[in-house]
C-alpha cells in the first residue's frame, strides 16, 4: 500500500520511518542526499494535514545514549531541506510533544537506536511507538534490511504504507532484477570478494554477464593462476572464486575479468603508473585500475545490455588516475541511458560516490542511496522492512 491508499489524513498522527543516517562533520551534515530523498514524503503528509512524526536512527550506538549520535543536529538540516519547522523530542518527551502538534507539523524523535529494544525488535518498544500514531509509513528502504522495532515490528501494529521513496526504490529495483529487459549485465566491483560472495553467487544465476572489477577482480585472476604481485587479493578465497566461475559457466553467464591493468608501486596521488597485461604485473607492483582494453570490453557489454545493475567501483577511483576505468564505464552507461537504450540501476555507498565523481549520477535511471540494503537485494534476499509492509496484520 502506498500514500495513494490513504483517503483522509487531516489530523492523523503519521509515524514516518526515514533513513537520515547522513554523513556529518563538526556537527554539520556534509551530504544531505538522504534527507532530500525523503523530503517529498514528509512534505506530502504535512501538506495533507497529518501530524508527521519522524522515526530514524543515526550511527550504531547499540542501545545506549551517545551524545555525538543525537539526531538533534540533523533536525536543522531536515528543516533547511524542507523549508518547514522541524520540532525535536526524545521518546520520553514524545507524548507531550505530539499533544502540542498542529496539523501539518513535523516532529523528529531522537535516535531510535538509543532504545535498547530497537535493534532487538522488541515488541514492547514497537507497541510504545504504535501508541504515538494512527498509521505507519516506511520510507527507509536503505534501513529495510534491518528487522528492528521501527523498521519491522511497528509495521505489524498499525496500518502500514510505503512512502514515496520506498515506492520509487522498489519500482526501480523491480526493473533491475525483478522483471528486467534482457540482456542484463551486472558490474560488481569494490575491494573484497569476501563481502560479496552471496551477491556474486546469486547474480551469476540471474544475469547474462557479470563484470568483476576493483580489488575483487584480483582474487579471481589469482584463482586462475595469475601472479597479481602486491595487489590487494584474498588468496584464501581462491576456491570460492573458482566455485563462482563454475556456477557462472553452468548458468551460461559470462564472467568478465580485466585483461589489462594500471599498476603502480604505491597507492598515492601522482605515483608513477603504467598499463600492463594482467599476466605481466611487474614484481612488487599493484593493480589499481582496469586498463584501456578492459574498459573497451566492459563498454561492449554495456552496449549489448538492455539493463545494467552496478555495485562497486572498477578501480581505486578516489585517487587519479586510478579513476579512469570507473569514470569511462559510468559515462558510457549514462550516455546509453540518456538515449533510452539502457535501464541503469546503481547502489551502494562507494558506487554513489564514484558516479558522482564521474558526474553522471543524475543520468542513471535510478541511483539508490542504500548500502547494505542494496547488497541484500542484489543477493536476492527478502528485506524484512519491505516484507512487513506486505503482511496482512
Ligand atoms: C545505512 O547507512 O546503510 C543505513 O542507514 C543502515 O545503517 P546500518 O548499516 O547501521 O544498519
Amino acid at each position: 500500500k502506498t500514500l495513494d491508499d490513504l483517503a483522509e489524513l487531516t489530523g492523523k498522527r503519521a509515524l514516518l520511518r526515514v533513513d537520515i543516517n547522513v554523513p556529518m562533520k563538526d556537527g554539520r551534515v556534509t551530504d544531505a542526499t538522504r534527507i532530500e530523498r525523503v523530503a517529498p514524503t514528509i512534505a506530502e503528509l504535512s501538506d495533507r494535514g497529518a501530524k508527521v512524526i519522524l522515526l530514524a536512527h543515526f550511527g550504531r550506538p547499540k542501545g545506549k545514549t551517545v551524545s555525538e549520535m543525537s539526531l538533534k543536529p540533523v533536525a536543522s538540516a531536515v528543516e533547511e531541506v524542507l523549508d518547514h519547522r522541524v520540532h525535536f523530542a526524545t521518546l520520553d518527551q514524545a507524548d507531550d510533544a505530539i499533544a502540542k502538534m498542529a496539523n501539518g507539523d513535523v516532529l523528529l524523535l531522537e535516535n531510535t537506536r538509543f532504545e535498547p529494544g530497537e535493534e532487538k525488535n522488541d515488541p514492547d518498544l514497537a507497541t510504545r511507538y504504535a501508541g504515538l500514531g494512527d498509521l505507519y509509513v516506511n520510507d527507509a528502504f536503505s534501513a529495510a534490511h534491518r528487522a528492528h522495532a521501527s523498521t519491522e515490528g511497528l509495521a505489524h501494529q498499525l496500518p502500514a504504507y510505503a512512502g514515496r521513496t520506498m515506492q520509487t526504490e522498489l519500482e526501480a529495483l523491480q526493473k533491475g532484477l525483478g522483471e528486467p529487459e534482457r540482456p542484463v549485465v551486472a558490474i560488481v566491483g569494490g575491494a573484497k570478494v569476501s563481502t560479496k560472495i552471496d551477491l556474486l553467487m546469486n547474480l551469476v544465476k540471474k544475469v547474462d554477464a557479470v563484470v568483476v572489477g576493483g580489488g575483487m577482480a584480483n582474487t579471481f585472476l589469482a584463482a586462475d593462476g595469475i601472479d597479481v604481485q602486491a595487489s590487494l587479493c584474498e588468496h584464501d578465497l581462491a576456491d570460492t572464486a573458482r566455485e563462482i566461475e563454475a556456477e557462472a559457466e553452468k548458468a551460461g553467464c559470462a564472467l568478465v575479468l580485466p585483461v589489462d591493468a594500471v599498476v603502480a608501486s604505491e597507492f598515492k596521488a601522482g605515483a608513477p603508473s603504467e598499463t600492463v597485461s594482467v599476466d605481466a604485473v611487474p614484481a612488487g607492483q599493484m593493480i589499481l585500475d582496469a586498463g584501456p582494453q578492459s574498459v573497451e570490453k566492459i563498454k561492449e557489454w554495456i552496449e549489448r545490455a538492455n539493463t545494467l545493475i552496478w555495485n562497486g567501483p572498477l578501480g581505486a577511483f578516489e585517487i587519479e588516475p586510478f579513476d579512469t576505468a570507473t569514470v569511462a564505464a559510468a559515462r558510457y552507461a549514462a550516455e546509453r541511458t540518456e538515449v533510452g537504450e539502457l535501464v541503469s540501476v546503481a547502489g551502494g555507498g562507494d558506487t554513489v560516490a564514484a558516479l558522482n565523481h564521474a558526474g553522471v549520477a543524475d543520468e542513471f535511471t535510478y541511483v539508490s542511496t542504500a548500502g547494505g540494503a542494496f547488497l541484500k537485494w542484489m543477493e536476492g534476499k527478502t528485506l524484512p522492512g519491505v516484507k512487513a509492509l506486505d503482511a496482512d496484520d
